[in-house]
């Protein structure tokens, strides 16, 4: 349903109310398959709301949602990630006491069995540079690394879709660069296709195919990266007039 398109998640008009507080206006967007979206936008605009509601952690106050062509308004958290839509969490998810091994393995846990499973943390590890880490205790490694084991048991689901609230939040430049290469050989080779939230703008700007700004809930913008650094609603809002290009 919904037509023959290339796109495997789209929002009609949906919004999130809190009370008197509308967090997602109206927002309606399509992720298509293949592509890096960046979602950005100030404080408070509403990204993590939106990841809340695509990835079924949060019901709507209306609008819709369709994945991969069906309608999944209002489908639950463990439905829509069995489907292959996964996220991580902006504040990073991850068992501290446990190794870096066993963290992978959590992602596995749902689609694989059996060898298949240690198959999945290898790849998954060796994708991410973990490769050297995997016995090490999880909380015990530097903060780049903690980030990234968060992203990997994400990724260790092998989702169709893979939705990263913040990803790069405290990493160094040279930390930033090698993540963003990652981030392509995930599309690359996995055929993953990734929604990014992200305030590292010039990062936004590198990796990605496509942006759409949130405004107070709203989508104040979007297209490729060069049409949004020259957009003045979005220099105005968000990026500032000296901002980084
Ligand atoms: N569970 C909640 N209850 C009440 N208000 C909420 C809730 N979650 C988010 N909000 C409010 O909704 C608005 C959007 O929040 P959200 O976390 O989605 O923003 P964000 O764009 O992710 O911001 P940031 O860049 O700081 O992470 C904010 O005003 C926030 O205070
Ligand atoms: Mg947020």
């Amino acid at each position: 349903m919904g037509g023959a398109t290339s796109s495997l998640l789209r929002t009609s008009g949906l919004t999130k109310r809190f009370g008197g507080l509308t967090a997602v206006s109206d927002l309606s967007f399509d992720l298509r398959s293949g592509e890096i979206l960046g979602l950005i936008g100030p404080n408070g605009a509403g990204k993590s709301t939106v990841f809340n509601l695509i990835s079924g952690f949060t019901k709507p106050t209306a609008g819709r949602l369709e994945l991969f062509g069906r309608d999944c308004t209002g489908s639950s958290a463990l439905t829509i990630s069995r489907m292959g839509l996964v996220r991580t969490f902006q504040h990073g998810s991850y068992m501290k006491a446990m190794t870096v091994r066993d963290n992978i393995l959590i992602g596995t846990l749902q689609r694989l069995r059996g060898p298949a499973r240690r198959k999945c943390v290898a790849e998954t590890a060796e994708m991410l540079g973990l490769t050297s880490c995997l016995d090490r205790i999880a909380g015990s490694q530097p903060h780049g690394i903690q980030r990234l084991v968060s992203i990997a048991i994400a990724l260790a689901a092998r989702p169709r879709v893979l939705c990263l609230d913040e990803p790069l939040t405290g990493l160094n430049q040279t930390e930033v660069g090698g993540v963003l290469g990652v981030f392509q050989r995930i599309r690359n080779e996995f055929g993953t296709t990734i929604l990014l939230v992200e305030h590292n703008t010039k990062a936004v700007m590198a990796v990605c195919d496509r942006i759409v700004v949130l405004h107070h809930g709203q989508q104040l913008a979007e297209g490729p990266p060069l049409e949004i650094t020259s957009n003045a609603d979005v220099i105005a809002a968000y990026l500032g007039p000296r901002h980084d290009r």
